[in-house]
This record gives structure tokens, C-alpha cells and sequence, in this order.
């Protein structure tokens, strides 16, 4: 049976986009809906351009409203790529352990409220740290904390900025975030992958 696949964004929607064409027709997990806090998200059109039907949700802290839209396109998954609001507790009730978030560092460091974006790799250059990844895990009721399904690691290089080491650690993003939607549709639910995504660019 195939997976069920709604993806929360707020940005661009560049995982968003590598995705859907990891998902081809006969994929065992297919992209149902868009959702997204903002309506000029760029990950909108990428939806549309796949034929992707997008939804902007009015309040992200409507609870019922989520759960009417996920309910309406039974939703088998959620992804959060790139969404940069707390889904509301009733949401994350409802579908324990059946939601994913994509990071750009390697948890359980550099994560937790205000841990987004740039701020992840400002961090990690500021820590000195030699390197750095992105993270695929379960989403609880606290940013960042539910369990690791798969880490991919890079290296921080001695003359890299935030920009820089941004670009390689999407690079990871891109592959590990497939890799673990695929993963779930084989086993029916989110799990562990066995093998990290390693890049050395
Ligand atoms: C990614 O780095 C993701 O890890 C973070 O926000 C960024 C979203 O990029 N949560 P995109 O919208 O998928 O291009």
C-alpha cells in the first residue's frame, strides 16, 4: 500500500523538491499534500509544479484545523521540511511517531528552540567543532528531542562560512530525508536507517 505523504515547509523547499523526485510513479510513498504557514513560500510552487495539491494553514496553532486537512487527505506520515513552527501537541498526539523533521546539524547538539537555519551553522563554526551533518528524527512535543532515524555527517572545513557549510550539510539533507521516507514506506512507519549518508565535499 502506498504511504501517504503530507510535508509541512515555510521556505524555499528545497528537500521539499528533493522529495518529490526521489518519488517516482511507482514509489511506495507519494507526496498528498502541501502544507505551509506562509503563503508566499517558495515550496508552494515547487507543490504545484509537481501537481501537488498546497493548503496554507490560516493559524499553525489550530490543532483541529490540522488534524481536519491530515484527516481529509489520510495522511499516513507528516514531514516537516524546513517548517519553522511548533505543530500543535494535538497533532503530535495524533500522530505519534508518525512525524519527521529534518535538521541541519547533528543532534542532540546545535538543536532546540531557535535552532534554525543559520543560526545552526553560526554555532557550530563558533564551537570550532571539525564537523557538522543533518539529522532525520521523530518530532515530540520539544523541538529537536525525539529520536534519531538517521544522521549524515560533513566536515567543517577551516575556511568555511555559514553559507558554505550551509550548502553542504543540504547536500546530506537531500539525500538522508528520501532515504528515511522510503525507509518508512517499506516498514509501514518511521524507522531507524541502518547506514548514515556520508559526504565528503
Ligand atoms: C533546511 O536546512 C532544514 O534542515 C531546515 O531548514 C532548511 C530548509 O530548507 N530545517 P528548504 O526549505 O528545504 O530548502
Amino acid at each position: 500500500m502506498t504511504m501517504r505523504v503530507a510535508v509541512a515547509v515555510s521556505g524555499r523547499g528545497s528537500n521539499l523538491e528533493a522529495l518529490l523526485q526521489s518519488l517516482g510513479e511507482d514509489a511506495p510513498a507519494r507526496v498528498v499534500l502541501v502544507l505551509s504557514n506562509r503563503p508566499d513560500a517558495g515550496a508552494l510552487e515547487r507543490a504545484r509544479t509537481h501537481g501537488v495539491p498546497t493548503e496554507v494553514l490560516p493559524d499553525p496553532t489550530d490543532a483541529a484545523d490540522w488534524l481536519d486537512r491530515l484527516e481529509h487527505h489520510r495522511v499516513d506520515l507528516l514531514v516537516l521540511a524546513g517548517y519553522l513552527k511548533l505543530v500543535p501537541a494535538a497533532v503530535i498526539a495524533r500522530y505519534r511517531d508518525r512525524i519527521v523533521n529534518v535538521h541541519p546539524g547533528l543532534l542532540p547538539a546545535f538543536g532546540g528552540r531557535g535552532m534554525y537555519g543559520h543560526r545552526v551553522h553560526d554555532a557550530v563554526l563558533a564551537s570550532g567543532a571539525r564537523e557538522s551533518g543533518a539529522t532525520v528524527h521523530l518530532v515530540d512535543e520539544v523541538y529537536d528531542r525525539g529520536a534519531i532515524l538517521a544522521q549524515g555527517r560533513v566536515p567543517v572545513l577551516p575556511d568555511d562560512t555559514p553559507d558554505r557549510l550551509a550548502a553542504r550539510v543540504l547536500q546530506v539533507e537531500h539525500r538522508l530525508l528520501p532515504a528515511v521516507v522510503l525507509a518508512a514506506a517499506a516498514a509501514g512507519r518511521p524507522v531507524p536507517l541502518p547506514e548514515t549518508v556520508e559526504s565528503a565535499s
